[in-house]
């Protein structure tokens, strides 16, 4: 049996679970706008808007100059690195507007997945090399939070013993690294929605995906308190021909989450991972009512759920960017109360009932 040797002061620790707590405070949730370069080229060119460095700054400024509205329902948002050196008009640091309102500031610290060789298609995620200077510079830059995230796919064949292991390891090595640099860890093992799967096939497979990070993590001797875990709803495959409810998705997540997720762990933040703007809303206000013991905050790190509308809205018209930004704190809103059980749909109507799925989807 190892034993474990001091990895983090009490200073340290007190540190990581203050910020953990700041970013899913009850009714607080995170605006993942985090999308790579590549990314925002699929955001930007159905909308006729070029990708380049200034439109996606304007972009990103729609959404960072939202009023106080979203003080209440944002605790975090997370940035790609571009965007983390950008400033606003007035030449105020993105960074600086956002933790000048008591939101707290991420970073996407991964460099993208990579293929398993010899896996039916599986991938791993890279970017350890030289992590912890990066994480060292990205505090000293504002950033008290980050996101790694790894992609798992269901089909007959996979995922694969190898891809869920070597996928909960590297979760568990950069939580690590992060922590060691006073930057809480979101650790975030997305299993696709693509396939024809049903909601029992995605719940046992996330069970055991869950199962294989907490192992992992513990291993790597990783302050769980200090932690965030940014996992899929358990959902059926986006071909399923079964629908189920929003009370069956809930029950479903929250069982496959109860069974694996130490309640140690600060908060759970829900990707989105194509779920239409209402769809997410819904599912989330479902989880929280969920007739379960729930230890953790159960709360949002929605990227497409939280932007569709305010991109349609925008288009890349000057005239439109105060009406892009209504619609983003419309959905900030809905999210805000749906993490405290207390959302009532209004009807998806419109860009927030579209469907916001990619088959195979990159971020
Ligand atoms: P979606 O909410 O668009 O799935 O993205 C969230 C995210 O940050 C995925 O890494």
């Amino acid at each position: 049996m190892t034993h474990q040797y001091p990895a983090l002061t009490a200073e340290q620790k007190k540190e990581l679970q203050d910020i953990a707590q700041r970013i899913v405070a009850p009714g607080k949730g995170i605006l993942a706008a985090d999308e790579s370069t590549g990314s925002m080229a699929k955001r930007l060119n159905p909308i006729g808007v070029e990708n380049t460095e200034e439109n996606r700054r304007l972009y990103r400024q729609i959404l960072f100059s939202a009023d106080e509205r979203i003080n209440s329902c944002i605790g975090g948002v997370i940035f790609f690195h571009e965007t983390l050196y950008q400033n606003a008009d007035d030449g105020t640091p993105f960074a600086k507007l956002i933790k000048d309102r008591g939101i707290v500031v991420g970073i996407k610290v991964d460099k993208g997945v990579v293929p398993l060789a010899g896996t039916n298609g599986e991938t791993t995620t890279q970017g350890l090399d030289g992590l912890s200077e990066r994480c060292a510079q990205y505090k000293k830059d504002g950033a008290d939070f980050a996101k790694w995230r790894c992609v798992l796919k269901i089909s007959e064949t996979t995922p694969s013993e190898l891809a869920i292991m070597e996928n909960a390891n590297v979760l568990a090595r950069y939580a690590s690294i992060c922590q060691q640099n006073g930057i809480v860890p979101i650790v975030e093992p997305e299993i696709l929605p693509d396939g024809d799967h049903d909601l029992k096939r995605c719940q046992y497979v996330t069970e055991k995906v869950l199962a294989a990070c907490y192992k992992a993590l513990s291993d790597h001797h990783v302050y769980l308190e200090g932690t965030l875990l940014k996992p899929n709803m358990v959902t059926a495959g986006h071909s399923c021909p079964t629908k189920y409810t929003p009370e069956e998705v809930a029950m479903a997540t929250v069982t496959a989450l109860r069974r694996t997720v130490p309640p140690a762990v600060t908060g759970v933040t829900f990707l989105s991972g194509g779920q239409s703007e209402e769809e997410a809303s819904i599912n989330l206000n479902a989880i929280n009512n969920c007739p379960l013991t729930k230890p953790w905050a159960l709360t949002f790190s929605y990227g497409r759920a939280l932007q569709a509308s305010a991109l349609n809205a925008w288009r890349g018209a000057k005239d439109n960017e105060k009406a892009a930004t209504e619609e983003f704190i419309k959905r900030a809103e809905a999210n805000g109360l749906a993490a405290q059980g207390k959302y009532v749909s209004v009807g998806g109507s419109g860009a927030a009932g579209q469907s916001l799925y990619v088959a195979n989807h990159a971020y």
